[in-house]
C-alpha cells in the first residue's frame, strides 16, 4: 500500500480524541501560568515582545523558511505541505486576473511573497510588515531574487507609493487590525479597478458570545497567547469593512475543518512541553510569550472543535475563513 492509500483510510484528525481534555488544560494553564495572569494581557499591544519572543520558536517548530500561519490539510492528516494552501489560492488568482504588481499585508518573514515570487518570476511583489524584525529577516532571504521587496509600514497606513496593484492578499495578519474600515480603505485604495483582494484568518463564530464559560476562556487564552489581545475579529465585520470601502465580496469559506489536523499537532506538542518533566527546566527557561504559543496550542483546538471532538463542534467559537474580495472593473 502506498503512502497515499494509506492516508486515505485514516480517519480524519477530528474522529481522535484530544490529546488532553478541556477540563485538564486548563487546570494545567492555571497551575503553571495563571489564567487571570494571562488574560490580564487583553486590550493590550504586545506584538512586540510576542514577536521578539516567538521568532526562533516559529522558525523551529512551525517553519525553518518562516512561515507564520497554519496549516491547512483537507484530508485530516498533518501535512507540512499544508502551508502552501494559501500561497496556492493567491497563486490562483494571480492567473486568473494575470495580476503583474502584488502586495502582502504583514508578511512577516517573507514566506508568502518568496514562495510567490519564485512560482510567478513575471510579477513584482512588495511584502509590508509592521516589525522591522520581520523586514530585516525578508529582505535577508530576498537577496538572490529581483521581483520582491520588502516595506516597513502598517497596513493601516500603507504608504501612497504602494497603490496601484492588481492584487492584495493578508495570511494572519488582519487578526490585528484595530479598525477594519481603514485598512480595508487603504486595501481598496491600493487596488486597480478590477483587482483582487485574499484574506485569511481566524474568526469569532457571530454566536462566540453564547459558547459555554470554560469553552470562552480556553478561547480567550488561545487569542491572548498569540497576541490578538482584543479577540479576534467576526468574518461579518470585515465583510462589511470590505464592502464599505468598495469591494465586492466574490468568496467568504469557512475552512476550519482543514485546519484542524495542525491544531491538533500543535496541542500534542504542548501536552509534551507542558507535562513532560524533562522540560521542566526548558519551561522555566522560556520567555513568557514564547512559552504563550504552547498555551495557545493547548486551546486551539477547543477554540475551533468545542469540548468534544466529531460532536463538539456546535459549541465551538472560533472559526478560519477565507475571504476573496474584488474592486469592481
Ligand atoms: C502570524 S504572522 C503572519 C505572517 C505571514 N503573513 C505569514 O503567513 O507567514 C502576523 C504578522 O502580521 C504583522 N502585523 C501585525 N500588525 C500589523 C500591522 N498593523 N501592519 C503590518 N503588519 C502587521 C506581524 O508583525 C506579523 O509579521
Amino acid at each position: 500500500m502506498t503512502h497515499l492509500q494509506q492516508d486515505q483510510t485514516r480517519p480524519h484528525a477530528e474522529t481522535t480524541p484530544f490529546s488532553i481534555e478541556m477540563p485538564h488544560a486548563l487546570r494545567l494553564i492555571d497551575t503553571h501560568f495563571g489564567i487571570d495572569r494571562i488574560l490580564r494581557d487583553t486590550g493590550r499591544d504586545i506584538l512586540k515582545p510576542y514577536y521578539a519572543q516567538s521568532k526562533h520558536g516559529y522558525l523551529r517548530l512551525n517553519s525553518h523558511r518562516g512561515c507564520m500561519h497554519i496549516s491547512l490539510n483537507p484530508d485530516g492528516h498533518f501535512d507540512p505541505d499544508g502551508h502552501f494552501t494559501q500561497i496556492r489560492e493567491v497563486s490562483d488568482q494571480i492567473r486568473q486576473i494575470g495580476a503583474r504588481n502584488i502586495l502582502e499585508l504583514g508578511s512577516g518573514m517573507g514566506f508568502n511573497a518568496l514562495s510567490l515570487a519564485d512560482m510567478h518570476q513575471d510579477v513584482r511583489i512588495t511584502g509590508l510588515d509592521l516589525l522591522p524584525q520581520h523586514v530585516k529577516t525578508a529582505r535577508k532571504a530576498a537577496r538572490a531574487r529581483s521581483n520582491v521587496s520588502f516595506t516597513q509600514a502598517s497596513y493601516e497606513d500603507v504608504p501612497e507609493s504602494l497603490y496601484g496593484v492588481d492584487l492584495v492578499f493578508a495570511i494572519e495578519t488582519l487578526c490585528y487590525a484595530s479598525d477594519p474600515d481603514r485598512a480595508a480603505r487603504h486595501i481598496a485604495a491600493a487596488l486597480v479597478p478590477g483587482g483582487r483582494f485574499v484574506m485569511y484568518d481566524g474568526f469569532r463564530r457571530p454566536d462566540f458570545d453564547a459558547a459555554p464559560e470554560d469553552v470562552i476562556t480556553a478561547s480567550r487564552l488561545f487569542e491572548v497567547s498569540m497576541a490578538v489581545t482584543s479577540g479576534f475579529w467576526r468574518c461579518a465585520d470585515w465583510e462589511a469593512a470590505l464592502e464599505r470601502a468598495g469591494l465586492r465580496v466574490l468568496r467568504s469559506q469557512d475552512l476550519t475543518r482543514d485546519s484542524i489536523a495542525c491544531m491538533r499537532k500543535y496541542q500534542a506538542r504542548a501536552v509534551k512541553l507542558l507535562t513532560t518533566p524533562k522540560y521542566a527546566a526548558l519551561r522555566y527557561l522560556m520567555p513568557k510569550y514564547l512559552l504563550g504559543n504552547a498555551i495557545a496550542g493547548l486551546t486551539g483546538p477547543f477554540a475551533i472543535e468545542g469540548t468534544t471532538p466529531n460532536t463538539g463542534r456546535s459549541e465551538a467559537s472560533i472559526t478560519y475563513n477565507l475571504i476573496l474580495a474584488e474592486k469592481p472593473a
